[in-house]
């Protein structure tokens, strides 16, 4: 494994002793001889995703990728990866993404200024079905905007640029870096970590917690489901990958 792309909440984070837990295993990877790179790929933003690094033992990452694949940051230089971002540009239109969204969903709520970017449409939408999604699906196709639905934990509702989402983000970041997708490892545990498994030739960790469409969404050959909850499932996927 050359590359780890890992969400946080859920899957190596669910409050302070976990991340002391990935803390200290990572920590052991990175003094091996040729230490992995980490990337968080989260739906939190960069800013707040910052936070939480700063508030907890989680190690800093290599890369940050935010905003379910939208916006991709070097920590240790402070860069936003911009040639990432002009991809997501195209065919892209917010306003009207937005409108439409608004006009064609009932009973949803737009999620607060802080969770949303210029590539980033996010609501609460409770409870809804595959063909609730598919249907609002269908309708921005129809109105020919250039966007997707991605759905996660029965009530958070993105609506991103068809060339963005975290699987996207991982392979956009391993090709720029010259990593074959074989060396990446990713794991996650809800909706939006669907497209990350769905990258070709990638080894992915899904925790025992995770939303039970995640699994039937992504089954490939090269998933561990791993019986254990959050951090302690993806340790035991990434040991298993690293001594087979
Ligand atoms: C995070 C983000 C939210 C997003 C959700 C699912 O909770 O804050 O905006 O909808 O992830 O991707
Ligand atoms: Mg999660």
């Amino acid at each position: 494994m050359l590359l780890f792309s890992t969400d946080i909440d859920g899957t190596i984070y669910d409050g302070p002793d976990s991340a002391r837990t990935f803390s200290d295993f990572w920590n052991g990877l990175r003094s091996r001889p040729s230490p992995p790179l980490l990337a968080y790929n989260t739906g939190r933003s960069i800013d707040d995703t910052l936070r939480l690094i700063s508030e907890t033992h989680l190690p800093s990452p290599d890369y940050l990728i935010g905003g379910v694949g939208t916006e991709i940051l070097h920590p240790e230089t402070g860069q936003l990866l911009e040639d990432w971002t002009a991809t997501l540009r195209s065919g892209w239109d917010v306003a009207k993404v937005e409108s439409l969204v608004a006009d064609e969903a009932e009973e949803i709520e737009q999620q607060p200024e802080e969770c949303q970017n210029p590539f980033k449409s996010s609501w609460f939408w409770h409870g809804k079905t595959r063909q609730d999604i598919d249907r609002l699906q269908e309708r921005l196709d129809r109105g020919g905007l250039e966007a997707q639905v991605v759905y996660s934990s029965a009530r958070d509702l993105d609506v991103l640029p068809l060339k963005a989402n975290k699987g996207n983000a991982i392979a956009w970041l391993a090709e720029s870096l010259g990593v074959d997708l074989d060396r990446v490892a990713v794991a996650g545990d809800s909706g939006n970590d669907a497209s990350m498994f769905l990258v070709d030739d990638v080894y992915g960790i899904i925790v025992s917690n995770a939303e039970s469409s995640l699994p039937a969404a992504v089954s490939g050959a090269r998933i561990f489901h791993s019986a254990r909850p959050c951090v302690e499932g993806v340790i035991e996927g990434l040991t298993r990958l690293l001594v087979s």
